[in-house]
């Protein structure tokens, strides 16, 4: 048997007792039949539910665009923002090599744009691409978002400028609405390659859509193997009542308990600077299907141990409304052993001949013993490594345990109406018209 992500509440045995927690996944059950039925809140958008089976038939599609701009290039720039493109950034930083882009033959690089509305960021980005061969995917379901439809205006500028209209237009690929919006009208004009957006799956939820595939699969990441864990996950959560079997409703119930014990900040910990953009997908993800209506879960994140020597102080003494979900991988794919010194001048020498992961583990448990000593609840999602099929499972995973967690709170996950306040407000002083 395939292993699995898992979750483990060994961590919250000082705070709820462990038959609390898993009668309380037992009673979600109930919201993953609602889920998984569509009699819930928001249930015009659970296309990306069935996802890991539906997306197969399009796996292959999706491999030959992304080989057709390996070959035509050598760096492609993704543009968008939010759900548009979280999801390919955090597979992509977890599975690529830390310094690709600074061997001598680096592979196709995968580069983001239209994710903030920064000068600087952009002229360095035309900076670099002057000297680049490159293409672009444009992502944007909407087809109307003011930051990926700037930069996309910047960028097809300058694509064009340096290629001619008619090669810019076969370098280009837009990700967006079946039939509406500024975006598939632009495409359809200019013959670009284009994915659609299924109406039924929401930003937030799309990495299983094109929208996170065709980034993934343009850097040389395997997505079929990605799909393969999502499967693997939905195999295991989407019908599995008996929470001794589904750690989405084991993970859902806990936060849920931990949460009424005022603990209002939730903080995704990783032990690997690869994880950092997963942290970032999941912050979407929890905070725009959770924070409305005055209820939520804040998401917070660390990336230890570097954070510890930062908000280590405050998670271990501070106001204490915090409980920590640790992302703990098993085994590193790669071993690096710690060598000896004849003089140990830094006192060390205990450490020689111990890997640097047994040194980091030791790291994850000493400061869990510690914060939970301090008042700080622990959920661990353990995972066996960082591979494709692991971080499709994690990601689904975290999906599915999202709607039900959103839905004990008594929210509709699927919707984000907040997000339009800030628009308006910026629309009325750039002077849009009506
Ligand atoms: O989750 C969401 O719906 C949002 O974060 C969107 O993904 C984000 O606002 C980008 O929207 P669009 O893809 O329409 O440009």
């Amino acid at each position: 048997m395939k292993n699995s992500v898992a979750v483990n509440i060994n961590g919250l045995s000082a705070f709820i007792p462990a038959e609390e927690v898993m009668a309380a996944a037992a009673k979600a059950s109930l919201h993953l039949d609602t889920l998984v039925n569509g009699t819930g809140a928001g249930s015009e958008f659970l296309g990306w539910v069935s996802l890991p089976f539906d997306i197969q038939p399009d796996i292959k599609k999706i491999e030959a665009c992304a080989e057709r701009l390996r070959r035509l290039s050598d760096t492609t720039v993704v543009v968008g923002i939010g759900g548009s493109y979280l999801g390919s950034k955090a597979v992509i930083e977890a599975l690529s090599d830390s310094f690709g882009a600074h061997l001598e033959e680096p592979g196709h690089q995968v580069l983001f744009a239209g994710q903030n509305l920064c000068s600087d960021y952009m002229h360095e980005l035309i900076n670099l691409l002057d000297e680049r061969n490159y293409s672009i995917i444009v992502i944007s379901k909407s087809g109307t978002t003011t930051e990926p439809a700037v930069a996309f205006r910047i960028l097809k500028a300058h694509l064009e400028a340096k290629r001619g209209k008619k090669e810019a237009a076969e370098r280009i690929v837009a990700i967006t609405d079946s039939s509406k919006g500024a975006l598939k009208k632009v495409a359809l004009r200019e013959g670009y390659e284009t994915f659609d957006i299924p109406d039924n799956v929401g930003g937030r939820y799309s990495v299983l859509t094109a929208v996170g595939l065709l980034p993934v699969a343009t850097a040389g990441i395997r997505i079929d193997e990605f799909v393969s864990g999502a499967v693997h996950m939905a195999n295991l959560t989407n019908r599995q009542h008996n929470p001794e079997l589904n750690p989405a409703l084991v993970y859902a119930a806990a936060r849920n308990l931990v949460h009424n014990l005022g603990k209002n900040t939730e903080i995704l910990v990783n032990y690997t600077p690869k994880l950092h953009y997963v942290a970032e997908w999941w912050k979407q993800l929890y905070g725009e299907s959770e924070g409305k209506v005055g209820k939520g879960i804040f998401p917070a994140s660390v990336d230890n141990t570097s954070d510890l020597h930062s908000m280590g102080q405050y998670i271990q003494e501070g106001e204490r409304n915090l409980f920590e979900t640790v992302l703990s991988i098993a085994a590193t794919r790669k071993k690096i052993v710690i060598p000896s010194t004849p003089d140990n001048e830094d006192n060390l020498n205990f450490l020689a001949g111990k890997t640097l992961a047994f040194v980091n583990r030791s790291a994850e448990q000493g400061t869990r013993e510690a914060h939970i000593e301090g008042g700080v609840p622990n959920i661990s999602i353990e995972i066996p490594e960082l591979n494709e099929f692991y971080l499709g499972q994690l990601l689904y995973f975290f999906e599915i345990a999202c709607a039900i967690s959103g839905y004990i709170l008594g929210v509709n996950p699927f919707d984000q109406p907040g997000v339009e306040a800030y628009k308006k407000k910026m629309f009325s002083l750039l002077g849009k018209p009506e």
